[in-house]
Order: C-alpha cells, then structure tokens, then sequence
C-alpha cells in the first residue's frame, strides 16, 4: 500500500517500510527502509525528520530562504551536485551555458494501483499479486529539466523497485552524464557492503567491505554485466548472520556498465546509489526527449542473508523470470562442448547423444563448431549457415535424428559477434564497434556487432529466426564471448559516442524481445563465456543461465553460493563434467560433481561414450534421482548452512513437506570425525523421514592401507591393486532416521568420517572434496 499523509509518502508492503518526505524547500528527503513500521499520520513521521538549527562549519547552505539547510547532512531521496551536497550524485548533467548545477525541486505525485513497465527496458512485472505505484515529479526551474522518480511496492513480495526518467522541457540539447536507479541513505555507517567479483571460470565470489568512512564501488566498464562485479549487491551489518540481523539486497535490471556505490560522507551518513555506470556515459537529450534509467529491485529483512535471498529468489522466480518454461521442469541436458569441442560432426554428436539417451539425458545440446569454416575461434562468426562437411544433412536431419533417439535438440549461437575471419564481416565492416582507421583490440579473435545500429539488429533478427525454424529446436544456448573495447558505433555520430555502451544493451535487448515471442516454446539459456553477464535483464528474456565455464566442483560450490545470494537455484545452470577437471585439473568424486550440479539446473557435459562403466552407472542413477527430486531442487527454498571448508544447503519443497540437503567439505581435517548437518525450512512439527543413499567405498583411495585387510601383500597401484579396486567394494555408511523437522534443524549428528583409526560400514568415507546429499521427507499428512 502507498499513502500520502500530506508531506510524507509511507510505501508499505506486508512485512517491510520505506518512507520519505518533502521538506519545506522541496527537496525529498528519506525516512526509513525496513521492517514495517506504523505510520499512522505525518506527524508520526515527525521523529524521523533531519532537525537543522544551524549552519555548520565549511558547509554550504542552500539558500537564502533556508539558512540552516545543508543538504550535505541530508539522507535524500535524489541528489544533484551544485547545491551543497558534494556526496555522490543520483544525477548528472552538463547544461548547455557549460553549468553542471542542478537543483530537482518537488512538484506532484501520482499513486497508481499496477505495475507500468518501462518504456526501452525490460522491468518487473506481478501476476500473482499487488502492486502499487508512485511517480513523483520533480523540476529543475533554472532548466527546464523534468525528473521522474517511480517507485513500485510490490505488496506480497516485500520488494520496493525504483527507476527515474529525465525530461529536457527546454529548448536546447543537454549533455546527461549520470541517471541512477536508486539512492538510499542512511543515518550512520559502518554497513558491510557485500560485492560478488571474479572473473573468467571463478565468478560471484563473495567479498565484505566494512564501510565506515570513504567510498567503495563495484562497478564494470566491461560493456556486460560481468564477472568481474556482479550488479546484485547487499548491505548488512558486521552482526549479520546467515538467519539473523538485518540485510538488504539490491540488484539492477540492466545487463550493461553499471555502478553501485557505498559513500560515507561528512557527518558519517551512508549512501547507497546503484544505476548505469557514469564512466563514459554522456547520453545528448535533445529538447523534448525523455532518457529512463533501468529498474531497481531492493528488498529488506531482519532475517539475515537467508532471509534477505528468500524474498530476492522469490521475485526472480515470480517478477522477472517469464514465459512458457517460468515454472516448467527443466530438462536435463548433455551439451557437446566439452566432449569434443569445435571438432563435432553429425556421426560424433549421433554416438555422444546415443550414450546420453540410456543414461536418461533428455536434451541434447549441439555447442558451437557447426556453422561456417568454424574449427577453432578465429573464424566464422557471423555466417550462420551450416557446415556440410560436418552435418551433411544440415541442422534439419541432425535434429531429426536426435529427435527419433527420442532426445530434445538444442543449439549454440553467438549472434552479438563476428570474425574478422567471416563472410558477415567481409560484406560489412562497418556493423562492428571499432574505431575507423585506428588499431583494435580483440577479445577471443572476435568482434562485437554493433547494435547500436538498429539495421544490426534487423539482420541478426532475421538470420536468427531461420536458424530457429529451419528445425525441431527446443533450446537455444545464447553465448557472447567478449568483453567491450574501443567503445566506437559507426552508426552513431561523434557527438552520441557516450551513447554506445547504453544504446548496445538497448539493440540487444529488442533482438531478444522479439526472438523470445517470435519463438515462445524454446527454452533459451543464456552464457557469456560463462558468467560474465549474469543479471535480471537477461533473466527478464532466459529463464536460466550458464553460470560458469568452470564445471570444477570445488569452485562450483563457491561459485554457485555467491549466486545463491541474490538469484535462485532455477537460473543457475550447472553441468557435471569430465575428471581431471578441464579448467582446474582437479580429480573430484563424480558424487562430489552431481551433488553440486544437482542444486542447480542440472546437465552433462563431457564424452560419456569414453566414460567406464562403472561411471555411466552411477550417472544414469544420478538422473533418475535428479529427476525424482526436480521440483524441491529447481523450485523449492534454498537455504544456506555454512560456507567455508563445509559447506552445506538445504532445498525445501514449497508445503515443507520434501526437502534435500547436501554437505561438502573441501579439505579433510585430520581426527575430525564428527560432523553434523543442519537442515533448514523444515516444518518443526511434521515428523520426517531423514535418509540418504549408500555409496559404496572404493578400495584404491585407501592406498597401501589396503593390506590392513588384504591377506596377501598388494603393491600400491599395481595390477591386482586395479583388479580388486574394480570388483571389490566396501560398504558405505547409511543414515536412517524418523524424527521430527524440529529436532533434524537441530543438527543431525552424522556418522563419524574415517580418521585413520578404522574402517567399517558405519564410517563416512570423507576425504577431501567428499558431499554427502540427504533427503527428508515428511509422513505428516
Ligand atoms: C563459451 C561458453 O561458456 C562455453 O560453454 C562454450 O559454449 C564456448 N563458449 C563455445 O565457444
């Protein structure tokens, strides 16, 4: 619900509140965001106000007319520099005299019941629920200068979403370097400031940054997103605890530059701005043009980062994820890329989907090498025509064929690049972004397409959708293996260079639109050399995304937690792959693999027809589990245990009633046997059955302490050592329980590792990289 109690604007959703207020001279200035507070009338507001009497010290105040007012020590809702306030700015504009003052002074509001998308953006929608509106209208008088704040209050999801529009009422051009999405400020500081960086193969790790005095900012001038500096961020407070203390979570619907800050400023005030990042950003707004900033999505809770993850994941799910697969089951894939690379051929990919089929895959993905002269990555983007050589019966018969094993088929597409290399390029240089008759650098031998340029966009539209058609396709892998240089449209003149970055996301975001409701029924996935465009704005066109090239388990369950924070399980894709590991060369259990992978949207993707077949087992057990236990993974509430050398999380269905645990340790601690498990989002009072599945123990992992029970001596690693290894297996320990969900999250005493002291069928072989997964399913009708 949103009230106007004469000068104070209270925006209540079911458990939190934000309010602000219009002070005397005009300027907004905010209240509160949190857990639901009464506000009953304005002047129970009253004792939230700024109380200024005085002028301070080597500030400025704002004018004449208010002589005390510093808008320095001021939590506001939009800032401008000019005025006195010298924190960070939610707007920046060059005028045309040369002046970058602005002073944005309140005129009118309107509420409004419903969710009105924005106009060049994908934002947040509701079907399920209420939403309420609020647009306030601000003026800069001097200017000429509209400014819009709209807020959204999203009733059942305790989620606040903001945006702003600039409108230039005057009659000359003016320069918008800055237009955030959201501004909240706080009283005091000493907030942490939660980022998720990383890079290539190691993204979303989570990195604290206690901010008491100064700056902090996490931003990307990558042109994407990025792995470098993930858009979702949180603030907490240093007490902040996984299920206590307070945690807000913001996140951007943007999949461009963008720029979230923590600025301390004098009076040791907090400001928190996320929008588009500044860096370059110089956007000309012609007189009666109008420039909107992306959506800002935050939400608030008093239940620490779990709670904070529950509200964000359920808004994912529900306000930004759409379409025909938003809450369908998502199949289990096998992708070809890493079982053979760029050197595919029809017999090759027929063989790897055959093997995939009877071990209960159920959609087979060809990856990139099928189009053009393309056998490694310095060719052929851009000419999506099919490679005889390698499919002689082109996309059409490939598709048949997978289709009659009774398979799915989904393809790979680059469509944002192209190679020098290629025909594409050849015929149209100047479609590319780079900078005439001045040296390039490249990225993965490849160029971005310029889609700035709306006839760009027009081609790709086009070859796009006959790729699409031209077969049975039930999914599209959407990569994009770059990140910007030589920021340079051709299609724009030199005054508009500041607009590329922008006006990219912008052509890329109607090329998905229109592919997404030209082809409704495919399930796009989206990639960017893994995770390095990871964000609602893709989320907002792809159900899911390839969160990492990096399949390696030990860096998946770090890398998967960092996601976990802000997105849920649905739109994490996640792939079991070969061992040693292709990007850390690490050699993990293939449970270890699946565990992991299996929190996510789970798929396959290595050379199962080179797998023994003790492996093809166990894999065909794995996905027959999976699929069993689909919808508590994919949909259920993922609550996070411990992270760190253990790591441990909990999926619960949505009625409580099923739910599935996993643990995992990096490293084994020497004499450490004891371990217990902490289930989380169980009904206290429903009475469960805990259990997991026997895995049996190889011998060879216990190297030469095999002649602890061998009868004969066996040389380590010698032939008969292999021998029994394969036909000899020890028991492996089983957990059996029936309990109530009350005593389960107190902590399940689990049976004690091998310590070197002993080994039997009551002992939980744990070495390092060791996951266990557990199931609890409730009797309780
Ligand atoms: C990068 C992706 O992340 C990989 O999964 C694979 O599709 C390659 N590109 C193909 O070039």
């Amino acid at each position: 619900m949103i009230r106007q109690l004469d000068n104070v604007f209270v925006l209540d959703t079911k458990n939190t509140t934000y309010c602000f207020r219009v002070m005397d001279s005009g300027h907004l200035e905010h209240l509160y965001y949190g857990k639901r507070i009464a506000i009953y009338s304005a002047s129970d507001a009253i004792a939230l106000f700024e109380k200024q009497a005085f002028s301070s010290g080597s500030s400025n105040v704002y004018s004449e007319q208010y002589p005390t007012l510093t808008l320095e020590n001021v939590r506001l809702e939009m800032s401008s520099y000019g005025k006195g306030d010298i924190r960070e700015p939610f707007v920046e504009i060059t005028h045309s005299d040369g002046s970058t003052t602005c002073d944005f002074i309140y005129r009118s509001s309107v509420i409004f019941e419903g969710k009105t998308p924005l106009d060049t953006m994908p934002s947040s929608y509701e079907d399920n629920g209420t939403v309420h509106g609020l647009t306030l209208t601000l003026y800069d008088a001097e200017y000429g200068i509209t400014l819009e704040l709209v807020y959204s209050a999203f009733e059942d999801r305790d989620v606040i979403t903001r945006s702003a529009r600039l409108t230039n009422n005057s009659d000359r051009n003016i320069r918008l370097t800055r237009l955030m999405s959201a501004q909240l400020d706080f009283e005091d500081n000493g907030y942490v400031f939660t980022t998720f960086n990383g890079n290539w193969a190691r993204e979303m790790y989570r990195h604290d940054h206690l901010v008491n005095m100064g700056k902090h900012v996490n931003s990307t001038y990558a042109g994407t997103s990025s792995s470098r500096a993930n858009p979702f961020v949180m603030l907490s407070r240093p007490s902040t605890t996984e299920d206590t203390g307070l945690c807000y979570g913001i996140n951007l619907i943007y999949s461009g530059n963008h720029y979230e800050c923590v600025d301390v400023g004098a009076w040791g005030k907090s400001r928190f701005l996320t929008g588009i990042n500044p860096a370059s950003f110089d956007f000309l707004v012609a007189p009666g043009e109008s420039f909107e900033s992306p959506e800002a999505v935050m939400t608030v809770s008093e239940d620490g980062y779990n709670g904070m993850s529950r509200r964000m994941h359920a808004f994912v799910r529900e306000c930004i994820v759409r379409g025909e697969w938003k809450k369908k089951s998502r199949p289990v894939l096998l992708n070809s890329w890493e079982a053979s690379y760029f050197d595919i051929n029809e017999s090759k990919l027929l063989r790897l989907a055959k093997e995939g089929k009877d071990v209960g895959i159920e959609l087979f993905v060809m990856d990139d090498g099928w189009f053009g002269n393309r056998k490694d990555d310095k060719r052929s983007l851009g000419d999506w025509y099919v490679n005889e050589k390698k499919l002689p019966g082109g996309i059409e018969r490939l598709a048949k064929k997978i289709n009659e094993l009774g398979l799915d088929f989904g393809i790979w597409v680059e469509p944002e690049m192209v190679n020098v290399d290629s025909d594409l390029y050849r015929a149209h240089p100047e479609w590319v972004i780079d900078i005439p008759d001045k040296p390039h650098s490249e990225g993965r031998n490849q160029r971005i397409l310029d889609l700035a340029n709306p006839a760009v966009v027009d081609h790709l539209i086009s070859e796009m959708s006959k790729i699409f058609s031209c077969a049975n396709i039930a999914y599209v892998k959407w990569d994009m293996n770059r990140i910007f240089s030589d920021y340079y449209s051709k299609y724009l003149p030199s005054e508009r260079q500041g607009e590329v970055s922008h006006r990219y996301i912008l052509g890329l975001y109607r090329l998905m639109r229109t592919l997404t409701e030209r082809f409704p029924k495919i399930l796009f996935e989206g990639c960017a050399s893994g995770g390095n465009r990871f964000d609602l704005g893709i989320l907002s066109y792809f159900p899911q995304i390839w969160a990492s090239d990096d399949t390696d388990a030990i860096y998946r369950v770090k890398g998967q937690t960092g996601y976990s924070y802000g997105y849920p399980m649905s739109t994490v894709t996640a792939h079991v792959s070969a061992c040693p590991n292709h990007q850390t060369l690490r050699v993990t259990p293939i449970a270890t693999r699946f565990d992991v992978a299996a929190f996510g949207v789970l798929g396959y993707e290595c050379n199962l027809c080179d797998m023994n077949a003790e492996d093809l087992k166990a894999i065909k057990l794995q996905i027959a589990l999976y699929k069993e236990w689909r919808d508590v993974l994919q949909y259920g509430t993922f609550y996070r245990g411990r992270s760190g050398n253990l790591y441990e999380w909990t999926c619960v269905s949505e009625d409580g009633k099923r739910a599935v645990g996993m643990i995992l340790q990096v490293l084994s601690e020497p004499n450490s046997a004891f371990t217990q498990y902490f289930p989380k989002g169980l009904l206290p009072e429903a009475r469960y059955h805990f259990y997991n599945f026997e895995r049996k123990v190889r011998i060879k992992p216990f190297g030469d302490l095999v002649n602890m029970i061998s009868p004969i001596h066996i040389k380590q690693d010698s032939l008969i050592h292999n021998i029994v290894d394969k036909f000899v297996k020890m028991p492996g320990e089983v957990e059996d329980y029936v309990t109530s969900g009350g005593v389960l999250m107190s902590g399940v005493k689990l049976k004690g590792a091998f310590a070197g002291t002993g080994y039997d069928e009551n002992t939980r072989f744990f070495s390092d990289f060791s996951s266990r997964m557990y199931f609890m399913e409730s009797e309780t009708e």
